[in-house]
């Protein structure tokens, strides 16, 4: 380690330079190399994001230098995603525990869920039942528990490890009685969840939310590396990207509510998605953060 670095602020310089020379690659809660030797260094000395810059500049200890260091060199030498070093990340204004076994939280559905869906729910207070497929670590349904206190949220994933994940989750933030971790694949377990098995009626949601696999094969091969630390099943759906948001767009009207909607962001298959279903009309929601392509369909819409 180079004598001449004595403080955070040296550290964060150090780092941005390293980063910047291995070409990491940002995208996973950071978008830049300086924010992101800033995000490390701050959680290896234990400092809030809003430490004053006078702090910085407080000479650190042996054992703070090697923590920083350590931490700084194990980005690089692993190209892990900063959030996968740390555990915890940050979604819709919510602290989120994170490991390997989930993909790291970043949809920009959060933006919705913040203003509790409208205009797309005209009446917020109205809202009974919410549905999050794919629930990863569990934020879109954490999340969506908060902006509707009075509502019941099915959380489903097929990994049992993601939901080991968002387990911890719903539990940091006492959610256990109102966020349901169901293992389903897709739609599957979810009337024998809600007790529906024996009358055959399907639990309706008046929303419907997924991020679900949507990276095409050829595409993964191209992501960068620090994508390969995320699951695979969390990332990749098939040749063209559109396997689960088939199964989705194939029977999501029948578990959804008269004015229910249906939202589901796609990515970069949404030039497929458009092809292969010319007949669907596909609401494209824009958002301020976050650039991924999000679909929106209404219950009451027209698709004969
Ligand atoms: C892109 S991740 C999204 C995680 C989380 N919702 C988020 O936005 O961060 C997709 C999730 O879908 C889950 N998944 C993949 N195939 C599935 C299936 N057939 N049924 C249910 N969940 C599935 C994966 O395990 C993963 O957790």
């Amino acid at each position: 380690m180079a004598a001449e670095l004595n403080t955070a602020l040296d550290f964060i310089r150090w780092g941005e330079r390293q980063f910047r020379a291995a070409k990491l690659y940002f995208g996973h809660g950071t978008d830049n190399a300086w924010d992101e030797a800033v995000f490390l260094v701050l959680h290896a000395l234990q400092l809030p994001f809003n430490t004053e810059q006078k702090l910085l500049k407080v000479k650190l200890t042996a054992q703070e230098k090697k923590a920083v260091h350590d931490i700084l060199q194990r980005r690089i030498k692993e190209r892990k995603p900063a959030v996968y070093l740390t555990n915890s990340t940050y979604f819709a204004g919510f602290e989120f525990y994170v490991d390997e076994r989930v993909l790291i939280p970043r949809s920009p559905i959060a933006e919705l869920i913040e203003r509790q869906f409208v205009p797309w729910i005209a009446e917020p207070q109205k809202v009974r039942r919410i549905l999050d497929l794919g629930t990863g670590s569990g934020c879109l349904a954490i999340a969506s528990a908060y902006a509707f206190p009075w509502a019941e949220v099915d959380a489903v994933d097929i990994s049992t490890d993601a939901l080991a994940v968002a387990k911890i989750n719903v539990e940091r933030h006492n959610l256990v009685d109102r966020v349901h971790l169901i293992h389903s694949d897709v739609f599957a377990g979810l009337c024998a969840a809600n007790g529906a098995a024996a009358t055959g009626a399907n639990p309706r949601y008046d929303i419907i939310v997924s991020n679900p696999p949507y990276v095409a094969l050829e595409e993964m091969q191209d992501l960068p590396h620090e994508y390969k630390h995320e699951p695979e099943m969390a990332l990749v759906a098939d040749r063209d990207g559109l396997l689960f948001v088939d199964r989705i767009l194939a029977t999501y009207r029948e578990y959804l509510a008269p004015r229910g909607v249906l939202i589901v962001e796609v990515g970069n298959s949404a030039a497929a998605l458009v092809a292969k279903y010319p007949r669907l009309p596909f609401i494209w929601l824009e958002f301020e953060r976050g650039m991924s392509e999000v679909f929106l369909l209404l219950a009451d819409t027209n698709v004969s």
